[in-house]
């Protein structure tokens, strides 16, 4: 089920480690070095949001959109060229060399291109010296995330050097511009964990911090393989309701000081995944709080 004010990554199993997936109007960077399934990630989210009657904007720097519907098939995703021909699909293939003002141009052509008001945006891939400009290079790629995130919800693709050693000199992205960042990793033994997913980082929610094990299967593409244990470890728990709501109790003596207090008791309850009790925490809250 779709969480309210989430899009859903359509990666399976990755919505659950994510609190529902990613938020709305945010930018999403998933980085990997070559192969390891990063145009996967860009279609697969694109095609489930698209099923569901979300409109797409995607931006290629690499792939026609012949090889990309071409791929897709491949993967057993046909109905991506019926997506474009109803004009919920579209799919503009640049060339960085063509960006002359990097950060205006390119916000203004998604604003012209955008098949809808708030579409899902897709950036295949992003390399940082795509948008070089001379001076303030951070400056005009905050500028053109910022842009974004008024579009619409962007996963933006980075390739990054397989062993993540050599990035030339100026070119490396600042992760820190990303509302979530997932690290998707290829060790090369051909085994079960040879594919990796990490979330580095998810803005605004709890999110798993395990290293999990996915694969990319004909017909469906990305598959996480997270475990029981991993999955059980960002769920809330509900055994210390009590524990809560005696502590919210104790906050009715306190006046409006209280009151706030109380409201971020429960935001506390709704997002405790641990599995050791909060009664230590609460007492001490409730002492520092009564200063
Ligand atoms: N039809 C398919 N069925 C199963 N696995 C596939 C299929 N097509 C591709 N793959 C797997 O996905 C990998 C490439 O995926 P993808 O193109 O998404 O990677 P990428 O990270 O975008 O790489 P690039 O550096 O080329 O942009 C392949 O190496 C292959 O293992
Ligand atoms: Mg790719």
């Amino acid at each position: 089920m779709m969480k309210k004010g989430r899009i859903s990554t359509g990666i399976y199993g990755l919505d659950d480690l994510l609190g529902g997936g990613f938020r709305e109007s945010t930018i999403n960077i998933v980085r990997g070095g070559t192969g390891v399934g990063k145009t996967t990630f860009a279609l697969q989210y694109s095609l489930f949001g698209l099923n569901r009657g979300e409109k797409v904007l995607y931006i290629s720097f690499e792939m026609s959109e012949e090889q990309i519907i071409r791929d897709s098939r491949d993967l057993g995703w046909v109905e991506l060229g019926d997506h474009i021909e109803e004009g919920n699909l579209k799919i503009i293939h640049l060339f960085g060399e063509d960006l002359t003002f990097p950060a205006l141009d390119f916000a203004e052509t998604i604003r012209n291109s955008k098949p809808s008001n708030n579409p899902m945006i897709v950036i295949d891939p992003l390399t940082y010296p795509t948008f070089y400009s001379e001076k303030e290079k951070r400056k005009s790629l905050s500028t053109i995330f910022q842009e974004l995130r008024k579009l619409g919800t962007a996963v933006i693709v980075l390739e990054e050097p397989a062993d993540g050693n050599y990035i030339p000199d100026g070119s490396a992205m600042p992760l820190y511009l990303g509302d979530t960042v997932i690290y998707l990793q290829n060790l090369g033994f051909g085994e079960m964990y040879d594919r990796t997913l990490r979330i580095m980082k998810h803005r605004g929610s709890k999110h798993g911090e395990g290293l999990y094990p996915y694969s990319i299967e004909t017909g469906l593409g990305i598959v996480l393989h997270a475990s029981e244990k991993q999955i059980e470890r960002v769920k809330p728990k509900t055994i210390f309701d009590d524990m809560f709501k005696e502590a919210i109790e104790k906050t009715k003596s306190m006046g409006s000081l209280g009151d706030r207090l109380s409201a971020r008791i429960k935001v506390l309850q709704k997002n405790w995944t641990r599995e050791d009790d909060p009664s230590q925490i609460l007492a001490l809250v409730l002492e520092e709080e009564k200063k």
